[in-house]
């Protein structure tokens, strides 16, 4: 089979497609034949040397894929062979075969090609934990949504609409129209302009009641000040150490220097709240985990999850996607086929 390598810290020249042996299937494990593979900005960070939970290099990154069920383990239903499914991986995804736990499998919603359906796992499930389950979004509520055109922003965007919530969201203005079309009521510019004093205005001074926040540093503690009475802000990644080499290390070093501390009394008298999340610290919750993926599965079927594939690049073109993705030019997800 063949796996796309991240071979060193570096730029897109240290991604490597190599021939490794073919896995077999595991106590309780399945072999799925990837059809498609998400692509996520850990990846990139991981690439950058950024990424902490990322496996030591030479590595094969890959959270999610879609594809079809090739063998079965022990203690796995023999008639799942052939089935087309979409499965959660903990690294190595991004592979022709990969051997994974059949609790992190699920079948594919018939009507999505197997491109969008890599497309949801990795980006709905966070949008999901944020929105549903960590920050309780309720109809009539507000949320700002930060990078709104990219993977976790489209699925949160499809999450609040569902909900009845009044939509907010930065990102490049060339994502503007798309997002109008998908239903988002209030595009920022951030690129250009502050986006705080923007939504200021729009809210008539009165913020938002969720912010998810995934650039980080300095950036949280502009979210927080963006709340209103009984807000929540969820934090979740920190895109803005994103650079090559050693610019990449000032990054992290900077973001660890501005990353606000909120101190309890302050949350109590502003009525507030903050939270973090990691999908990638959750594998020890598979059921809790598969509740919130069947929920979006429903959701498919009743076609308001809607994952978006801007891009489907070959596994050789693996370097030319993440530069994709580094300039800020995906709308939606991008993917990596065989
Ligand atoms: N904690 C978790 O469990 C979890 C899970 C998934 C993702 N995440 C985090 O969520 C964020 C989004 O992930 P994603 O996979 O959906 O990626 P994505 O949003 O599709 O990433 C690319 C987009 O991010 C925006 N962006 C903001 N800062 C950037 C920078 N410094 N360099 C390049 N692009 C930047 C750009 O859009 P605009 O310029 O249009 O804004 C770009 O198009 C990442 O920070 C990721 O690490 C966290």
């Amino acid at each position: 089979m063949r796996q796309i390598v991240t071979t060193g810290n570096g730029d897109i020249d240290v991604l490597k497609v190599e021939a490794r042996p073919d896995p077999a299937p595991g106590e309780g494990e399945v072999v799925i034949r990837v059809r498609a593979a998400g692509l996520n900005f850990a990846d990139i960070l991981a690439r950058q040397g950024l990424y902490p939970d990322a496996p030591p290099k030479p590595c094969v990154m890959g959270y999610e894929v879609s594809g079809v069920v090739e063998a079965a383990g022990e203690g796995v239903n023999s008639s799942l062979a052939g089935k087309s499914v979409v499965a959660l991986t903990r690294f190595g995804g991004q592979s022709d075969l990969i051997a994974v736990k059949a609790t992190q499998m699920f079948e594919k919603p018939e009507q999505l090609t197997f491109e969008q359906a890599a497309a949801i796992p990795v980006n709905y499930l966070t949008a999901y934990a944020l929105l549903v389950v960590m920050g309780s979004l309720h109809a009539g509520e507000s949320v700002l949504i930060h990078n709104a055109g990219g993977g976790v922003g489209l699925a949160a965007l499809d999450i609040a609409k569902k909900i009845g919530a009044e939509t907010y969201g930065t990102a490049s203005p060339g994502k503007h129209r798309f997002l109008k079309e998908r239903g988002l009521d209030h595009p920022i510019d951030y690129r250009k302009q502050d986006w705080a004093p923007v939504l200021k205005e729009l809210t008539e001074g009165r913020g938002v009641d969720l912010v998810i926040d995934p650039i980080g540093g300095a950036h949280w503690k502009k979210s927080y000040a963006a709340l209103r009475h009984t807000g929540r802000l969820g934090m979740f990644g920190v895109s803005t150490v994103s650079a090559n080499g050693l610019a990449g290390k000032l990054n992290l070093l900077k973001l660890v220097l501005q990353t606000p501390k909120f101190h309890p009394f302050a949350l109590l008298n502003k009525n507030r709240g903050v939270f973090g999340l990691n999908l990638g610290h959750l594998w020890h919750e598979p059921e809790k985990v598969a509740v919130w993926m069947r929920d979006l599965l429903r959701g498919v079927e009743e076609e308001w999850i809607r994952p978006h594939v801007d891009q489907a690049f070959a596994f050789d073109d693996a370097g030319k996607a993440h530069r994709y993705l580094e300039e800020r030019k995906n709308i939606g997800k991008v993917v990596l086929t065989p």
